[in-house]
């Protein structure tokens, strides 16, 4: 079986999974999340979290997009239901699949949960404080601030192969990009807006290295990849890493929007335009009418106004995804317990 073949297998599993009842429940539109959901039961909990942030990113600024990335990982994988922090027995958790590629901030939400439990024990959930501190990463890296839903419970159940089956890898195409975002109900505006994420952090070489040194397996470079941005990766990567698919997480660190990786902002929109990105999935943008307009746009904008406005939107749409509310799920004590 060919690797577009196991890709598109990959793919209708999940779409049966989803159709199967995990993403059919009544929650799947974020019916019962509201903003302030803590506001009787817990009303210092969104003040909690931020100050907490504060300090977290004051001590190691780089935990910024890795909190945002995890409420995307979180989302994605069973919906946001706090899943990702479980830790696995059998080592087939969700923190043991391929596509975790280096996920950061464990330790941030447990000491947020932490602080929480001490002021309303057993109240305010971890995958609600993982969408928390995703947003106060954005707001704090010069992003906007939006109201964020809450109401979300906990899952109890991890698995390595759902992470694998639902997260797009680095090396996908638009048509792959926009296959993975349907199934969690969200469309081209949606990526366009989403993948905007990628304006705060790093990523290692091992991730993208297959554009620089082997795209086709000819030792060629991806021919969409802007050749002075492309002399530029090789000096920060040298060869070794990519081991011939987009999933390894080896080698250096490099930013994802080079000269702005701690502020949210725009010029991700500027960098996948003139340069095509630092992964396929990032140039894959410009292919399609969409999302390159959406792209184009942006990268012309004279203020952010608009694309905050956007984010939120998007932000709390994909915070909807498959959540347990009301009497599904659970809120614990820990958010890393220990599951098979
Ligand atoms: C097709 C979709 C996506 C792909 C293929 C993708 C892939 C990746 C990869 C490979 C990394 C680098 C990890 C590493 O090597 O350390 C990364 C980092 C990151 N991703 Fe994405 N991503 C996608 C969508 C998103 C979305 C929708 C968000 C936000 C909602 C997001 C937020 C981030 C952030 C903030 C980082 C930086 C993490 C850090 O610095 O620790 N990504 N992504
Ligand atoms: C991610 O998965 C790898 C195995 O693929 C594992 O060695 C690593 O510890 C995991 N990372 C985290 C942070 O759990
Ligand atoms: C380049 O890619 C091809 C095909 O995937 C692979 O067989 C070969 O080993 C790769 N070469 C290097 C040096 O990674
Ligand atoms: C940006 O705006 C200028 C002037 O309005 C226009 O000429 C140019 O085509 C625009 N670029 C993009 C990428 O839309």
């Amino acid at each position: 079986m060919s690797a577009g073949e196991l890709r598109l297998l990959l793919l209708l599993l999940v779409a049966l999974r989803a159709r199967a009842g995990v993403g059919s429940s009544p929650a799947a539109a974020g019916l019962g999340l509201q903003v302030g959901f803590y506001r009787a039961t817990c009303p210092v909990a969104e003040d909690v979290v931020l100050a907490e942030m504060r300090m977290i990113l004051e001590e190691d600024r780089t935990l910024a997009p890795s909190l945002l990335r995890m409420h995307y990982h979180d989302c994605f994988v069973q919906g946001c239901d706090g899943s990702i922090m479980l830790r696995s027995r059998s080592g087939k958790g969700e923190r043991d699949a391929t596509p975790n590629r280096s996920m950061r901030g464990y330790d941030a939400i447990g000491r947020i949960k932490a602080r929480l439990e001490a002021v309303c024990p057993l109240t305010v959930s971890c995958a609600d404080i993982i969408a928390m501190a995703a947003r106060d990463a954005v707001y704090l890296s010069k992003g906007p601030w939006y109201d964020v839903e809450t109401g979300r419970r906990d899952g109890d159940v991890s698995v390595a192969m759902y992470a694998e089956n639902d997260l797009a890898p680095p090396d996908s195409n638009i048509v792959d990009v926009k296959t993975f975002f349907s199934v969690k109900s969200l469309n081209a505006k949606d990526i366009a807006v989403l993948f905007g994420c990628h304006s705060i952090g790093t990523s290692h070489c091992g991730a993208f290295q297959k554009r620089l040194y082997n795209f086709t397996g000819r030792m060629d470079q991806d021919p969409s990849l802007d050749a002075r941005y492309a002399e530029k990766l090789k000096k920060l990567c040298a060869p070794g890493h990519g081991h011939g698919h987009g999933h390894g997480a080896g080698g250096a660190k490099v930013p994802m929007d080079p000269g702005s990786g701690f502020t949210f902002d725009l010029s991700y929109y500027r960098h996948v335009l003139t340069t095509g990105g630092l992964f396929q999935s990032d140039g894959s943008l410009r292919d399609d009418p969409v999302t390159r307009g959406y792209v184009e746009k942006l990268a012309n904008a004279s203020s952010p106004d608009e694309y905050f406005a956007d984010f939120a939107a998007a932000m709390v749409k994909m915070g909807r995804t498959d959540v347990l509310t009301g009497r599904l799920g659970e809120v614990r004590p820990t958010c890393d317990n220990l599951v098979d």
